[in-house]
Order: C-alpha cells, then structure tokens, then sequence
C-alpha cells in the first residue's frame, strides 16, 4: 500500500499547529491520508467525519484484531510503537466480537455502580490536598504540580486500592507513562499491587470497581482482569489529566472566559466541551485492521492494512463543521471517545468528565486570582501525534494557607 505522497505522522507540526497541518492534509490527500510510521511503515490516517464514523461503526470489516496485520514481517523487535499496536496483549483493546460485548459489559457493569455523589467528594477531597501542597507558594506549574496526579489518585479509589497505595500508584503510573528509565519499574510496581488488590478482593470482596469485576459471571480470568484495570488505569488517567490541563489554558488564556476565573460555573462545562472539540486529549488512535479489500473515502485499501482514528481531523472537518454552532449548546457529536462498539466505555466518560469538572472547579475555588505566569504564546505541547497535552502550565496566584 506504499503511497508516493505519503506523510510522516511525525514532526513538530503535531505539537504546534495541528489544526491547520489536518487541513492541509485533507486538502492534499483528502479524507483517508497515507501516512509513514516510525520506520517507514504505511497506514492510513482517517481524517473525514463520515469515513471514521465508517470505520468505528463497522467493527467486522474494521475490525480491532492486529493479529491482520500485513506489515507484521517488516516490524523489528524493538519498534517503539509495538506498546500501542498491542500486539498479542490479552487486554480488552484487542479483543473483538461477542467476547469484547461481554467483556466491555462487565468494565461498564463495574464502573456504572460507582456512586457519582462519593465519586465527586473523593475528587474534591484529593484536589483539594494537592490545592493544600502548593497554594502557599503563589505559584506553581498546575500540570505537574496537579492535572498529572489528580486523576490517577481519584481512579485507585474507586477500583479499590487502599488510601496509602495512592502516591506510590500516582508514581508508578507517571513514570510508565513518561517512556523513560523508570517506566519499567513503574509498570512493575502498577502489576504487583493489581495483583495484590485482585487477591485480596477475592479473599475479601468490597464495594468497589474490581469486586464488581470480579463478580462477572462471563468466566473472566484473574489475569485478564488485571489487564483491563491496567487499561482502564493508563487509558483513564492521561487523557483526564490531559482534559484538565487543556481546559485550564482555555480557560486562563482566551478572554471569553475571564469570567468565568470569578465563579461563572457554567463555562467550565463549556471550555471542556470546547477543548473535546478543538484540543482533544486523543488526537489520533492506532487503529484498526482490514478485514479485507474494500473502498474508504475514494481510496483502495487492502486486507491487513491498518487504519489510525483521526479523531482531531473528524471533529474539524468542514463538512460537519460549517459553522461555529457545532460547538456551542453542549454539543457533543465529536469523537473524542471513540465511536461504535470500541468507544470509550459512557460510564468512563461520565466519570472522567466529574474527575476534570471538579478538578477544574477546586482550583478556580481556591486560587481565585489566578493567572498565567508566562506568555500564553510560549506554552508548549509535548511531543506526541497521538496523545495532546501541555508539558507545563505555569501559574502565579496571590498565596493563601492550606485548610
Ligand atoms: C475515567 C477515565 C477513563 C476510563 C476508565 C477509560 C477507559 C477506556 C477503556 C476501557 C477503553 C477501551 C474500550 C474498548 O476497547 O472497548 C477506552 C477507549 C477509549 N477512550 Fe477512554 N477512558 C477514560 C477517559 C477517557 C478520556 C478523558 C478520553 C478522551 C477525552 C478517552 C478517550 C478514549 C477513546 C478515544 C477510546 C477509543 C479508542 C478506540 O476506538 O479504539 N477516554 N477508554
């Protein structure tokens, strides 16, 4: 399937402007852009609105399986992306038909019986003890210092890890997400304490997500459960820190919601669901495989080829996009949650919305006059075409006492 024209999905387009780098892409190759991976590998980047709806509403012939791979032969051992191709990972992302239907019921079965009035008070009580570790100071960077380690502690809550495995999973978890020296160790320490947790609740059942997991009767195995909470842990945590983050810069650089940094409440709901629009925390999801030969917006694809969920490019696409009402009316026809039988599961996307409302709402509560502490103009992206979050937000504040 190599394309002459194909494009790199790397560079630093995707981090400073990526919005315009979409529209030049669906304006030079159209909906279904060829792409170049780390090594030269071929895929397809799915830009157009109605083609992604094509692919993530068709699970068969797009189908989650990257055993169909045809590039398999030209994958070294050591390619940096294999981590999210996933192959041969026994977790629910690649787990297709009626084994998927009954594995996702039983992670939204878990998640759906979380009380939403507990849930809030945890998010509030975490957020508030990171607002207590930095509020005296009058400044802070409200990525590292926050957005990254609200998430993950409010999350191990809820699945059942006890209070006092909190900082080591926040740890833990940032470490393997940070893809350096200590990712290893972080993803050691995250496996023990699953397994541990899993062990003890099956001792000892809770009121919590993985005893409700593991009182699924669809004949899960214990190492199977572990996987998906390493899912619903990773897949969980970045993208909501991301979401804060993102809403937080919205909010604090764009003069429409000035405002609202004084207590309008209503515009926190509207910068996150412009930033579900805009400034996605998942711009871009490898992926899924080919079935077999078939037509996608004009293009032939071949079995075995695989297909990225452009996420970022759908929701900007001109012909769902003709006006600037798309995004206004809590309108939430994006799809950045996915789309179809492999979307984000609702009960995930309902919790992550009230980790991030409250998060944001703590810190607007507590740091009323809170301000940029740096031209919005020198804010940076880490580098990533998948994933889109700040690398810091540095923030100043007139210091007040920890409650
Ligand atoms: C509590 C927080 C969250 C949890 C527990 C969670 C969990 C999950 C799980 C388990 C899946 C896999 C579903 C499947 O394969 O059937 C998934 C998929 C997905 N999640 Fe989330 N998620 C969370 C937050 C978010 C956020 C904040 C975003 C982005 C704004 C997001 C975007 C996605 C997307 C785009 C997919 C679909 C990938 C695809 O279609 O292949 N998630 N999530």
């Amino acid at each position: 399937m190599t394309t002459p024209d194909a494009v790199p999905l790397s560079g630093p387009r995707f981090q400073t402007e990526p919005a315009r780098l979409y529209r030049e892409m669906r304006r030079d190759h159209g909906a279904v852009v060829p792409v170049l991976l780390d090594g030269d590998i071929p895929a397809w980047l799915v830009l157009g609105y109605r083609e992604l709806h094509q692919v993530t509403g068709d699970p068969v012939l797009f189908s989650r399986d990257s055993d169909l791979w045809n590039q398999w032969e030209n994958i070294p051992a050591d390619w940096p992306l294999l981590p999210m191709i996933g192959h041969k990972q026994p977790s629910i992302l690649y787990t297709v038909g009626e084994r998927h239907r009954q594995r996702a019921a039983m992670i939204s079965n878990a998640l759906e019986e979380a009380d939403a009035f507990e849930l809030r008070a945890h998010a509030e009580r975490f957020a508030d003890e990171l607002i207590d570790a930095l509020c005296s100071a009058g400044e802070a960077d409200l990525v590292a210092q926050y957005a990254m380690l609200l998430p993950v502690r409010v999350l191990a809550r809820l699945y059942g890890f006890p209070d006092e495995d909190g900082p080591g999973l926040v740890t833990a978890l940032n470490d393997m997400i940070d893809g350096r020296e200590r990712a290893l160790a972080g993803q050691a320490h995250l496996a023990a304490s699953m397994a541990q947790l899993l062990t003890d609740r099956r001792k000892e059942p809770a009121a919590d997500v993985v005893s409700r997991m593991l009182a699924d009767e669809s004949g899960f195995s214990d190492e199977e459960i572990a996987q998906d909470l390493m899912v619903m842990m990773a897949a969980g945590h970045q993208p909501t820190a991301d979401w804060i983050g993102n809403s937080l810069r919205l909010m604090l650089t764009d003069d429409r919601f000035a405002a609202s940094l004084f207590g309008g409440r209503n515009s926190v709901a509207e910068a996150m669901n412009e930033v579900l629009w805009e400034d996605t925390p998942t711009q871009n999801v490898a992926g899924r495989w080919a079935a077999r030969d078939t037509h996608l917006g004009g293009r032939r694809v071949k079995a075995g080829d695989l297909l990225l969920l452009g996420l970022q490019g759908a929701n900007s696409d001109p012909q769902v996009r003709t006006d600037a009402s798309a995004l206004t009316g809590g309108n939430n026809a994006h799809f950045s949650f996915g789309h179809g039988e492999h979307r984000c599961p609702f009960p995930a996307q309902e919790i992550a919305e009230v980790i991030a409302r409250t998060g944001i709402e703590v810190v607007l509560d507590r740091l009323p006059d809170i301000d940029l502490a740096v031209p919005a103009e020198s804010l940076t992206r880490r580098p990533s075409p998948w994933l889109r979050g700040l690398s810091g937000l540095p923030v100043r504040f007139s210091p007040v006492p920890a409650r």
